[in-house]
């Protein structure tokens, strides 16, 4: 394979390779990207194994119920920060669920959760490494389309109760659009640009209400007021009164003990 296209010149979800089983979609990009798998090649199984979540944690569905989805993403960026693309990514899930299902109430959960009424249908795994003045980011997308994809016991969200059209390919070709969008605009300035930022603010779960940030060595409380440029978080913070712009960790409604 060869590497020589850029995302300018590659619209995601050219190449898809699907495959029945596999340990984790993560690591068969991983594998395809270091011997130079294009921009935009998406890999979609019906079963992971030994599927990532993130911080760790295992990701868990039920065969044929969940879009199970990794992208290679060839930036050209140098190895750096990469939290701008969190919620991008997570950005182009929400429209693609949107245009499906319109009536569905979809919201952000920063950094890059993706929940309908408030139970999480999405989740977003990414993982980079630098080579030169690329960066090669694999975003692993895991999305329920039926109920059955929900681990008992966890409060998550399905697809398929707010669309009678929850089809795994359907929403695959609504992805790679949706997401070569917010990538686009992403490479054109290099940040989230102002439109997109504010259509984020919009979709961010609990947005103007109280929420506590857990972080791995603590939790903060404050109300979260939008996301800035680079991706981050602004929290207003309930004691200090000051606005502080949060870079990692993840977020529950309201105030917490944690
Ligand atoms: C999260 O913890 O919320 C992120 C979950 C990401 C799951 C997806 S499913 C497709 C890809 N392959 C994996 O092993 N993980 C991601």
């Amino acid at each position: 394979m060869n590497s020589d296209h850029g995302p300018g010149e590659v619209r995601l979800g050219r190449l898809r390779l699907w495959y029945p089983v596999v340990d984790s979609t993560m690591a068969i990009a991983a594998g395809l990207a270091r011997i130079g798998a294009p921009h935009g090649t998406v890999i979609q199984a019906d079963v992971q194994t030994a599927g990532r979540g993130r911080q760790g944690r295992a990701w868990v569905t039920t065969p044929g119920s969940a879009l199970l989805t990794s992208w290679i993403l060839r930036m050209p960026f140098p190895p750096g920060d990469i939290g701008a693309l969190s919620p991008l990514i997570a950005l182009g899930v929400v429209r693609a669920i949107r245009s499906l299902a319109p009536e569905a109430p979809v919201t952000l959960k920063w950094p890059n959760d993706v929940l309908i009424d408030d139970r999480k249908v999405a989740g977003i795994l990414l993982a980079s490494h630098g080579s030169g003045g690329e960066r090669v980011v694999i975003a692993g997308i895991g999305l329920n389309l039926l109920t059955e994809a929900i681990p008992d016991g966890v409060a998550g969200a399905a697809l398929a109760g707010w669309t009678a059209d929850a089809d795994a390919d359907r929403l695959l070709d609504l992805l790679a659009v949706h997401l070569d969008d917010v990538l686009q605009s992403f490479l054109r300035s290099g940040t989230i640009d102002n439109a997109v930022r504010d259509e984020i603010d919009a979709s961010l779960a609990w947005r103007g209400e109280p929420v506590t940030l857990i972080t791995g060595t603590g939790s903060l409380e404050g109300v979260a007021c939008g996301i800035d440029q680079d991706g981050s978080l602004l929290l207003h913070m309930s004691r200090e009164g000051a606005v502080t712009s949060i870079r990692v960790g993840e977020i529950a409604r309201g105030p917490r003990r944690v």
